[in-house]
């Protein structure tokens, strides 16, 4: 049993059932609409809800997404639905039918070359499922929607640039420029007015250590990938970027932590209504945890070396396709293809500035008191990966 569910979670549930009979057998039952449940945390939310001694259970759940469900995700108890919800009429036939819906827990976005498409599409998906969900699930409770640090970091576009000082806590006004996690809370503050005693929680994670292979941002598996490559070629893993994102403090959010944190916020008073940063909880350094991955992985660390033109994982793993094709071969991997698998933009831009540290005092104040030793949990994420035959 993991901390949280003897700890932080457990408590939350003993207030949630404070007029229960603890031994007697859990009478409420809840219903997730997890959108994005094949996404870094989504399919945490779709292993842990499901659990028996999750607060606010026993969950029913359903999960959306575009493709068709994975096999590393079909072990979980859900209803799986295949809907497009940035497609207002897909949305509307195929969540609307979903009338026993308690909690919405909104785990997706869409990448668009420019923050104002980002506000525009991203804005657009999200009124699409609250317009689908809202009128037609008399139970509805509350809506997680999970942002990020960006809230106070910047869009991708101005990354560190127009930055607040860290660390970050949650009281920071937002910044001047346009960002897509604006345009989501005040969408959010706007619809769950229509519904009296309708609550909601934000949720804010930093970079996202996880495990799906359908995220359009896991550092985690990009680095698995990249480590795997080296491996194959014989060649030791080269980090390039800025100095103080190599041999600087960092810190991470663990997936299921963002779950746990998610599911509390759902079902403890205590949360509704508020913004919340969620992280591990502790720090890292970059240069210490790529030679973690290089054990995993047996393969030599070249030291540290400055950015260069050449020298950035974009351009490295350019024209890497058929050499992944090979490895997954090779070692009868899961059918992948690099470009779906390796996300060389994001990890140059991790290490191309300072990691943004943010505190938790707020989610402790209010009650959340999960964390994770982040390298432990690091090491679990990269042995998942090749459980699930991702990686060799
Ligand atoms: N990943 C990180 O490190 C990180 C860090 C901080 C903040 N965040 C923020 O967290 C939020 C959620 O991102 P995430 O990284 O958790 O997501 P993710 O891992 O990229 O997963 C996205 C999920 O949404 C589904 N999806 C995408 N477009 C869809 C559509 N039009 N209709 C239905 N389903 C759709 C995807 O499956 P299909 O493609 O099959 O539809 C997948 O299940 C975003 O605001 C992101 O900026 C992420």
């Amino acid at each position: 049993m993991s901390w949280w569910r003897a700890g932080a979670i457990g408590a939350a549930r003993k207030r949630f059932e404070e007029d229960d009979d603890l031994d007697a057998p859990l009478k409420h039952q809840s219903v997730a609409l997890i959108v994005g449940v094949t996404g870094i945390v989504g399919n945490s939310l779709a292993e842990i809800l499901p659990l028996a001694d999750t607060p606010g259970g026993p969950w029913k759940v359903y999960g959306v997404a575009r493709r068709p469900r994975p096999a590393w995700n079909s072990d979980h108890p859900m209803e799986y639905i295949q809907c497009d919800i940035s497609d207002e009429e897909d949305a509307h036939s195929k969540l609307s039918v979903l009338t026993d819906v308690t909690h919405v827990f909104y785990v997706t976005w869409a990448n668009r070359p420019t923050e104002l498409e980002n506000c525009e599409a991203n804005g657009k998906m999200l009124r699409n499922v609250l317009n689908a969900v809202i009128p037609n699930s008399p139970d509805l409770k509350h809506i997680c929607l999970q942002t990020g640090k960006k809230h106070y970091f910047g869009a991708f576009q101005v990354f560190g640039k127009v930055a607040h000082d860290t660390p970050h806590h949650e009281d920071l006004p937002r910044l001047e420029s346009p960002n897509f996690y604006y345009t989501l809370e005040d969408i959010l503050f706007d619809e769950v007015k229509k519904k009296e005693g309708l609550t909601w929680s934000v949720h804010r994670p930093g970079l996202i250590h996880g495990f799906s292979p359908y995220s359009m941002m896991n550092a985690v598996g990009t680095l698995c990938v990249y480590a795997a490559i080296c491996k194959h070629e014989g060649i030791p893993l080269r980090f390039s970027g800025l100095k103080a994102a190599w041999d600087g403090y960092a810190n991470c959010s663990d997936a299921d932590l963002i779950a746990e944190q998610e599911i509390w916020a759902a079902v403890d008073p205590s949360a509704k209504n508020e913004a919340f940063n969620v992280s591990n909880g502790d720090v890292f350094k970059w240069k210490h945890f790529c030679k973690v991955l290089a054990d995993k992985f047996e393969v030599g660390v070249v030291e540290f070396e400055e950015r260069s033109e050449s020298n950035n994982l974009e351009v490295m793993m350019k024209e890497k396709g058929p050499v992944w094709d090979e490895i997954v071969r090779e070692n009868g991997l899961l059918s992948t293809k690099l470009e779906d698998v390796g996300h060389w933009w994001f990890v140059d831009l991790l290490f191309s500035v300072e990691s943004p540290l943010d505190n938790m005092n707020k989610s402790k104040e209010h009650g959340f008191l999960g964390f994770r030793n982040s390298e432990k949990a690091f090491i679990s994420w990269i042995d998942k990966m090749k459980a699930y035959k991702i990686v060799p």
